[in-house]
This record gives structure tokens, C-alpha cells and sequence, in this order.
């Protein structure tokens, strides 16, 4: 099948193309590198993506450029594209707005046209502190960043046009995702290049803020499920393997066998103090379950910084002295 994949230069949109094009499909990706981090760090997302002759990147920007040339190309679609980041979205929130927002009504307005199944990127983000854990997709949803409001907000609107226009629209809330080509602003890329260079980790907050993290070719493989089963619902995709940050960087120390000095700072505004998926609707009705260990998944995130750094790239995560 032909599929096309928004956000495709970014961490889980680059997996997400390598993937289906090992399936045999065929993918456009959009990206319009949107400087939120380097490009030099998307372009090597891409790079074992542009020896295949199934894959092709259009550089267009969703919030502006026409895509319905595009539409006509495919069969489906994936909306990963976004301004991604709890902790920034305060002070730039007219980019969330235009990336989050104003690009995914484009889209689904395209759409409209050329009616085709979506699955949408969302974020455990989206239902803010919850009164108890692990969280249920019928539970309230109360985000407690301006980020968080937008991806809601990406969810009403791809389901309003899903609804009226007759196609399926199926949103898949992730949670705290890490894994090789981790953004350079997350947490494990941050510890263990800090870890590895020798500088202090920043830890926001006391630590005891737990995760519920999902490694990268799971929340992929969730992806892919849904595309399969298009039953239009509303998913969570949680690794399974919930942990606070104290005990992530116990687990850091082990696999970089070098020793962690802490630098503590105030807890960051929007952020949540823990998540913890239910799953067992994404389990029982697309047929997904995660596989990989926190220790096996952060061993190969630093596999994947080690190489990037031993083939002279940038470093991703590493602070300037
Ligand atoms: P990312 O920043 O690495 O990838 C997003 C990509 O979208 C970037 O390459 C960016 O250039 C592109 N993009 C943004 N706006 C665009 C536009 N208007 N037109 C075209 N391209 C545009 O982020 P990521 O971590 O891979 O996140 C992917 C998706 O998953 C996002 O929707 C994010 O909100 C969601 N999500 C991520 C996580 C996580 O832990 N990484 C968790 C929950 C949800
Ligand atoms: C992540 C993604 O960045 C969001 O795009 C996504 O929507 C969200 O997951 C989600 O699950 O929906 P977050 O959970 O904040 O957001 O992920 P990290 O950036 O990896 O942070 C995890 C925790 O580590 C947070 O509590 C954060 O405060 C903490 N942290 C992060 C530090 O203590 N130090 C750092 O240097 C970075």
C-alpha cells in the first residue's frame, strides 16, 4: 500500500517510514523541518530512508503548502507532524497553535476531498493529573500544559471531519516515547549524553515524577496495528514499563557504567506528576501489546548516541560547555 506519513524527518515519524517501507509499502513523507531542533539531526533520521527508491520527501509545511496532490498518492495517512514539548509551549504558543493546530484542519479539510483512513498522533499529555492511575481513555481529560490543549484539541478536530466526512480517524495517545533518534530535549537523551560527556543531569523537580515510557518500534508497532484496524477509536500506547526519574537514572548509571552527578532544579510548569497507560483497550481491540524492557530499550538509545558521535555527527542531547 501507499501511505503517507507527516512528520516523517522527526524521531517517531522517521521509525514509523523505515518501517513501512521494511513491510513492503510505499511512503511519502512531508516534513518541514521546523526548527524546534536541528535539521542537521532530522536529515539523519532520514538518511538509510533516502537509499530507498518506496520512500520520497516532500518539504512542505502543512500549516500553508497545498497537500492534495498528495492525498491522491495514498492510500492512508499518518498525522505525526507537530510542535512536540510540554515544557515549551508557554512561551511559544502560537507556534503549537500553527503546527498542532492550524496544520492539522488543513489537512483533514484536504481530506474532505479525498476522504482516505487517518491515524493521528496524540499524547498521554492530553488528560493532564489524573485522581487515579493506570488512566483509561474514558477518563477526563484535563491537560495541564498549553501543549497538552492543542493535541486535545488535534483530537476533536480529526474526529469531527473523520465523522462528517465517513472516513476513520484513529488517534493514538503515546506516552513519554524514547528509543534511538530520541529529541534532543527529552529526558533520556539529555541523561545519557550528559551521563556519557561527564556534565551534571539537570533533574526538574524532586524525581519521584514517574513515566509510564514507551519505546520507539512499540509505539511504531501501535501505529501499524491501527492503520490495520481502522476501528476509529481512541487508543492508549503505553510501554508497560513505568518508572519514576530517580530509578531511570539508577538504570542509566548501570548501562553507561560511569558515574551520575545530579543538578537539581525547580519542577518544570505542565508537567505532569505521573502517567500510567491502561492499555488493554488498544490490546484487546487493534491487537497491540508492547515488548521491550526500559534497560534493553535505554541500551540501545545509547547505542544510537554512541555511533552518532563515533561517526563525527552532532551529539545529540549534549550540553555546550
Ligand atoms: P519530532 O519533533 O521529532 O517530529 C515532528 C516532525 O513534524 C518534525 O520533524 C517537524 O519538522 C515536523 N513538522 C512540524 N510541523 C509541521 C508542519 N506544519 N508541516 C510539516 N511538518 C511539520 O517529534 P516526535 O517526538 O517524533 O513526535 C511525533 C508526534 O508524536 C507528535 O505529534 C507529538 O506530539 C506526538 N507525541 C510524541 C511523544 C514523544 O514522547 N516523543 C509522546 C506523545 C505524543
Ligand atoms: C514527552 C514528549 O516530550 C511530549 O512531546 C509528549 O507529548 C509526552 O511525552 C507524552 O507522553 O504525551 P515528557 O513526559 O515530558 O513529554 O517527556 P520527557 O521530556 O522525556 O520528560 C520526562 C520527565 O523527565 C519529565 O518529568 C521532565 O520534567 C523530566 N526531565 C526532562 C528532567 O528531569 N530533566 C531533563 O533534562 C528533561
Amino acid at each position: 500500500m501507499r501511505f503517507l506519513v507527516t512528520g516523517a524527518a522527526g524521531f517517531i515519524g522517521s521509525h514509523l517510514c523505515e518501517r513501512l517501507v521494511a513491510d513492503g509499502h510505499t511512503v511519502l513523507g512531508v516534513d518541514c523541518f521546523t526548527d524546534y531542533y536541528a535539521r542537521p539531526l532530522k536529515e539523519e533520521n532520514l538518511q538509510h530512508l533516502r537509499h530507498s527508491d518506496r520512500f520520497e520527501l516532500a518539504e512542505a509545511d502543512l500549516a500553508q503548502d497545498d497537500v492534495a496532490g498528495m492525498l491522491e498518492r495514498v492510500d492512508g495517512v499518518f498525522h505525526l507532524a507537530a510542535q512536540p514539548g510540554v515544557r515549551l509551549s508557554w512561551d511559544t504558543f502560537g507556534i503549537y497553535v500553527r503546527h498542532n493546530l492550524m496544520a492539522t484542519q488543513r489537512l483533514m479539510e484536504a481530506l474532505r476531498s479525498h476522504p482516505l483512513p487517518v491515524v493521528y498522533a496524540s499524547s498521554s499529555s492530553v488528560y493532564g493529573d489524573v485522581a487515579s492511575l493506570p488512566v483509561k481513555e474514558v477518563d477526563p481529560t484535563r491537560p495541564v500544559s498549553p501543549y497538552g490543549v492543542t493535541k486535545l484539541a488535534g483530537e476533536h478536530i480529526v474526529s469531527v471531519y473523520g465523522r462528517i466526512g465517513g472516513f476513520p480517524v484513529t488517534s493514538l495517545r503515546y506516552f513519554t516515547v524514547y528509543g534511538p533518534r530520541q529529541r534532543p530535549d527529552m529526558a533520556f537523551t539529555r541523561f545519557l549524553a550528559a551521563v556519557v560527556c561527564g556534565q551534571e543531569v539537570e533533574v526538574l523537580g524532586d524525581g519521584e515524577q514517574s513515566r509510564d515510557f514507551t519505546y520507539v518500534a512499540d509505539a511504531v508497532e501501535a501505529t501499524v496495528c491501527a492503520m490495520a484496524h481502522p476501528t476509529g477509536g481512541i487508543y492508549n500506547v503505553g510501554g508497560g514499563t513505568r518508572a519514576t526519574i530517580n530509578e531511570v537514572l539508577v538504570i542509566v548509571g548501570d548501562v553507561t557504567g560511569a558515574p551520575v552527578r545530579l543538578r537539581r532544579l525547580p519542577k518544570a510548569a505542565g508537567d505532569v506528576l505521573h502517567t500510567w497507560a491502561d492499555t488493554a483497550s488498544c490490546r484487546g481491540e487493534i491487537g497491540w501489546e508492547p515488548r521491550t524492557g526500559l534497560r534493553g530499550g535505554l541500551e540501545a538509545q545509547l547505542g544510537w548516541l554512541r555511533s552518532s558521535a563515533a561517526s563525527g555527527q552532532s551529539f545529540p542531547g549534549a550540553r555546550r560547555a
